[in-house]
């Protein structure tokens, strides 16, 4: 039973490598149970100005190995107001729009959940290189993002050995730490400063510095989340001034959103783009896509957007230990 004659999708928020695949999925799978699909461009600010298309098997052609999205995005704040989200409305009504998926953050998510206060169907997928959003394992972008991250510690180690150098490297997750936990483990830090955590720069950074050289260590990584008050300059900034050791700090910024989406973040979109077609189809109202347990699942989207994430102790402890 088809219970959804037309939907929207839309990219809102920052962009995430792995957005198109969704819009791939969503378009595909809503083609194939029969379903119209509008692509909404430029995020919410599309919807309330009708920036809005028909979708095709083709249109979506030859985009599931590009990085960025091909409906682009918005940070809209006229969407946060009740007139937008009424203009919002009205135009998805002039679309015969019954449903729109939402792929993008928390705030994007957050917003998908006012609309649907106004009578409108939202389906949400987490959308995100920060992995930031509570009732999911896993956001879309975010392995590209970690890889991307990765690509760039093994190109910096080469100069901070050759130079005996620290690297501070400084990266995205807004005010989270996932990223940089995550890197701090796989690039081998002697230390990561994360948001989450208070840090104490005499003991967590350059104690563990000193006593790697006095082991023979030739480079040393310490890795920053944007999150932190504080900022890489300025660490570094401290470590050559307390360390005698030359550091030079990286910020890596936008290049962690862009990029070709890895497999996982391809296979993560399109399951999780089906996902909410199939959902819709089921007559499923105002739920958001996850990973659970490695299961994608629906969750109710009021309930999905209280749930919190804490950052793994267990993977702080695993990073402290390994920078022996
Ligand atoms: P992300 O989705 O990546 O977290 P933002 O937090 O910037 O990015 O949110 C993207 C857009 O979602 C905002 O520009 C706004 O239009 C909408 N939005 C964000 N938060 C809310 C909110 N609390 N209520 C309504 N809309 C919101
Ligand atoms: O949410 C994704 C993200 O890249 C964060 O990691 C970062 O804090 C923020 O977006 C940057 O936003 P903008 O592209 O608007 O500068």
């Amino acid at each position: 039973m088809v219970n959804v004659r037309t939907i929207g999708v839309l990219t809102s928020g920052g962009d995430a490598p792995g957005m198109n695949a969704a819009i791939r999925a969503v378009v595909r799978s809503g083609l194939y149970y029969g379903i119209k699909v509008f692509g909404i461009r430029k995020g919410y600010d599309g919807l309330i100005n009708g920036d809005v298309q028909e979708m095709s098997a083709r249109s979506v052609g030859d985009i599931l190995q590009k990085g960025g999205t091909i409906l682009q995005t918005a940070r809209s704040p006229q969407f946060k107001t009740e007139e937008g989200l009424k203009k919002a409305m009205a135009m998805a009504k002039v679309f015969g729009i019954d449903a729109i998926v939402v792929i993008g953050g928390d705030g994007s998510l957050k917003g998908g959940k006012d609309l649907s206060k106004f009578g409108m169907n939202v389906i949400g997928l987490p959308g995100t290189i920060d992995n930031d959003i509570g009732c999911s394992d896993y956001t879309i972008g975010y392995d590209t993002a970690l890889n991307t991250v990765q690509d760039a510690i093994d190109k910096i180690r080469d100069t901070a050995y050759s130079h005996e150098r620290c690297s501070v490297l400084e990266v995205m997750g807004r005010h989270a730490g996932y990223i940089a936990v995550n890197v701090s483990i796989s690039g081998g830090a002697e230390s990561v400063i994360l948001p989450e955590k208070p840090f104490d720069m005499a003991k967590d950074v350059i104690k563990p510095i000193i006593e790697g050289r006095n082991r023979g260590k030739k480079n040393y990584l310490v890795i920053v989340a944007e999150g932190v008050e504080g900022k890489a300059i300025e660490i570094a900034k401290t470590i050559t001034e307390a360390t005698g050791i030359e550091a030079r700090a990286t910020i890596l910024g936008h290049i962690q959103r862009g990029g070709s989406p890895t497999v996982n973040d391809r296979v993560m979109a399109s399951v999780m783009g089906v996902k909410a077609v199939e959902v819709l189809k089921n007559g499923g109202r105002n739920r958001v896509i996850s990973l659970k347990d490695n299961k994608v699942i629906d969750q109710d989207l009021d309930e999905a957007l209280e749930m919190k994430k804490v950052l793994s102790e267990d993977l702080i402890k695993i990073s402290a230990i390994l920078a022996l």
